[in-house]
């Protein structure tokens, strides 16, 4: 069987830039040579997007990004940049059998990357346009799960604008939570303007951060002793969806980004980033019950938004485990989650593999719609006179 060419996406015009970077470079090490050819694609924190080479499959490369981006051709994905070298960067683009978008956040995780992948028409790893989407909107996730009927805290929002053209009723809506609150961007990731706030005369500072990296606003209660417990399903909506073993995961109330990334020494391992915080527990010690109470939900949020190729699903669970609430999907996790599946069964490479099938799958099912409708309507078409249409 002859090679899949593979372009991996990843960086990307994002504060989770160096997070992509690691878990791309984990996927890079685990995806198996034997069936793929790799193309590294990396985007800058400016948005340039580099066509690699095998250099960038090594973690030193990426210890002074403002040389590669001074070092190599780049491309923006603008209408104006039509050059040679976007025209090698689309050719590249073209002829790769699947691509793997390894971004997070912004520009990447929230669709408008999905967006270019299918205009392509190329089979892509993970969610489409709506789930990536859905995924990256803290508010729009509520507001599906609320609807659904998933347990989750209680919460307001609202746009920084209104906010900030009036005060009083932003807050006097937000008296209706009980402290202490949670305060977050809602397109936020890996904890970033994300703050806990104990009483109300810290509530402003909270708001003002997180207005600083959003436009729309989430303030909801504090599950208070809770445990994090994390899950990820795998398949395509429509499809038959596995889920993986539960995670237990340590927290101090709110997990850093440095809590969440950073090991000890604040050096980066990258076998094991993603998980440098404290004592993750796979498989979760908790209730098989509960356990798969926890699936039936990640798999009914991931179907709600449509969700492909694979996400993690965030739980809050009480200590005594008899309330669960859902907090977040993440569509493109940190590490992809990978620990979770090699906990269930996969190896890395078998997970990765998985993932590359379903891409493959989901564009089989989509390339089997029709788009187009036949209709006449146009042959009877007479003329506008006046605003109206004369047939
Ligand atoms: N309502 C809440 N109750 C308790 N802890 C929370 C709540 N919301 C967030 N957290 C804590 O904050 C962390 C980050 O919040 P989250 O909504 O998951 O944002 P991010 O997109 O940054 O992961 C969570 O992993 C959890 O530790
Ligand atoms: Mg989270």
């Amino acid at each position: 069987m002859s090679k899949k060419n593979l372009i991996v996406l990843f960086g990307g015009k994002s504060t989770e830039h160096e997070i992509s970077i690691i878990t791309a470079l984990q996927a890079i090490e685990n995806l198996d040579r034997t069936k793929y050819d790799i193309t590294p694609i990396y985007v800058s924190k400016f948005g340039k997007w580099i066509l690699g080479d095998s250099s960038f499959f090594s973690p030193n490369k990426y210890k002074d990004l403002a040389l590669i981006e001074r070092k190599y051709p780049s491309v923006s994905i603008t209408l104006g940049d039509v050059g040679r070298l976007s025209k090698n960067l689309f050719q590249t683009l073209k002829h790769a059998d699947v691509i793997f978008p390894i971004f997070h956040g912004t520009n990447g995780e929230d669709g408008s990357t999905q967006g270019l992948l299918e205009l392509l028409n190329i089979p892509y790893v993970g969610c489409g346009v709506i789930s990536s989407a859905l995924g990256m909107d803290k508010i729009i996730q509520k507001q599906i799960f609320t609807q659904i009927g998933l347990p989750q805290v209680k919460y307001q929002w609202f746009y920084r604008q209104t906010w900030k053209a009036n005060p009083k009723k932003t807050l006097a809506q937000l008296s209706k939570l009980k402290y202490p609150l949670y305060v977050k961007p809602c397109n936020g990731g890996s904890s970033v303007g994300i703050s806990r706030v104990a009483k109300i005369s810290k509530l402003k500072v909270a708001l003002e951060v997180a207005a600083y990296y959003d436009r729309k606003i989430l303030v909801e209660e504090s599950a208070e002793n809770f445990m994090e417990i994390n899950i990820s399903v795998m398949g395509n909506s429509g499809s038959a969806l596995e889920t993986s073993v539960c995670e237990y995961v340590p927290s101090k109330g709110l997990l850093t980004y440095e809590d969440k990334y950073m090991s000890k020494g604040s050096k980066t391992d990258l076998k094991n980033a993603g998980m440098a915080s404290g004592k993750h527990i796979i498989p979760a010690s908790i209730k098989p019950a509960t356990a798969k109470k926890i699936s039936d939900y990640a798999k009914q949020a991931f179907s709600a938004i449509d969700g492909q190729g694979f996400t993690r699903a965030d739980f809050l669970v009480s200590l005594d485990e008899k309330t669960i609430y859902i907090n977040e999907l993440n569509t493109i996790p940190g590490s992809l989650a990978h620990f979770l599946w090699t906990a269930s069964g996969y190896t890395h490479s078998q997970f990765l593999d998985k993932l590359v099938e379903l891409a493959e799958n989901r564009h089989k099912e989509k390339s089997q719609l029709t788009f187009n409708f036949n209709t006449n309507i146009l042959s009877n078409l007479g003329s506008i006179t006046q605003g109206k249409l004369k047939v």
